[in-house]
């Protein structure tokens, strides 16, 4: 495969095939039932709890999770990364270490990336990446619209695993549809960008509201209400966001005053130069498994670091804020 932009795919390699989707959260979900609606024969592989339910009632069959990789050839794990090493273990590998070139599909490149999971030679490793939520590649597909996926191929022991990611990208409603792309990636590349955005921009925006919030009311004496509405509660970030996906990040700046412009951009280059040493550090943390192993760690010790920052971003004055203001507003 040479394209690195894929905008339709045939979905045929997965016709004759029984494709369990495992996990029926936000993503097993909205990919069980578009793949459903392509013509694919899907069945459910959960344990027993409320997603067993929804897909139960959603009409599909759903089995023990080893049964249903028994009954397929195709699985598509959609469960949380952190569990799914232990699933593949346990309910997984024991079933397809018994067949020849079973497909198993991830969409995140995490497990495979650090090796928390290690299949079997024998088996086609592929990557179907959303760039989307579940509930937001549901509602994409209503509306008729694909959406963005990283492709890739860590094995290939049937000589035809581009095919199943590229015909999986089809039957899940990402490509042949408009607004669909599919990049050919890899398990490491798709790992590293996505881990760091949310080590970069997502805690920089974090981080800079966190302070924006503390200096206007703390040493301005600006209200609560108004920097919070200010900072995100209009929704005016949404539309921003909005505007940078459908118009680019820089077009988008049209729509804002010259002032604005002037601040964004001098400001921007002054940030840029602060933050680049940051990005490239967070970036090597992820490159080299040192972010895995430190998260790994908090796992093993009941996730007491996460619990702990919960509780002081929970506890903070600008929570306690948004609390007041967001049941005035009737939005909890
Ligand atoms: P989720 O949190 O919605 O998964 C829930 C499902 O996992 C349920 O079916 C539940 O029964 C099952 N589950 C939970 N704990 C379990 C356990 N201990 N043993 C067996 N099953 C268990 O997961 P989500 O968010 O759909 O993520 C699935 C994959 O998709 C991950 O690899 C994630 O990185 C990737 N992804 C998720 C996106 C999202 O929309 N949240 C976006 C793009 C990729």
């Amino acid at each position: 495969m040479s394209e690195k932009v894929i905008f339709d795919a045939d979905i045929a390699p997965l016709k004759d095939k029984v494709v369990s989707v495992i996990g029926y959260g936000n993503q097993g979900q909205a990919q069980a039932r578009i793949l459903r609606e392509n013509g694919v024969d899907v069945i459910v592989g959960n344990v027993r709890d409320e997603y067993w339910d929804r897909a139960l009632k959603d009409g599909f069959k759903v089995y023990e999770i080893d049964e249903a990789v028994r009954r397929s050839q195709v699985a598509l794990l959609l469960v949380p990364d952190e569990v799914a090493p232990h699933v593949y273990r346990k309910k997984i590998e024991p079933e397809i270490g018994k067949k020849e070139h079973f497909v198993l599909d991830f969409a995140s490149g995490y497990n495979i990336m650090y090796g928390f999971i290690r299949p079997r030679p024998n088996t086609d490793v592929v990557l179907v990446a959303p760039r989307m939520i579940g509930r937001g590649i549901l509602s994409l597909h209503r509306q008729g619209r694909g959406y963005p996926v990283l492709i890739g191929v860590a094995q290939d022991s049937s000589g035809k695993a581009w095919d199943y990611a590229k015909a999986i990208a089809k039957g899940i409603g990402a490509i042949g549809l408009p607004g669909g792309i599919a990049v050919k990636s890899s398990f490491e590349e798709e790992t590293l960008l996505d881990l760091l955005t949310e080590h970069s921009w997502a805690p920089l925006l974090i981080a800079a509201m966190q302070a924006y919030f503390d200096v206007v009311t703390e040493e301005y004496g600006a209200s609560p209400e108004a920097a919070i509405l200010e900072l995100y509660a209009s929704g005016e970030l949404a539309e921003v966001a909005r505007a940078m996906a459908e118009m680019g990040l820089f077009e988008q700046m049209k729509l804002h005053s010259r002032t604005s412009q002037y601040g964004q951009f001098t400001r921007a280059r002054k940030f840029y130069r602060m933050v680049k040493e940051v990005v490239r550090e967070e970036a090597a943390q992820i490159w080299s498994g040192e972010f895995a192993r430190e998260w790994s760690l908090d796992q093993a010790f009941g996730r007491v670091v996460l619990q702990r920052l919960w509780k002081i971003v929970t506890s903070s004055r600008l929570a306690e804020a948004e609390d007041r203001l967001y049941r005035q507003l009737g939005r909890r």
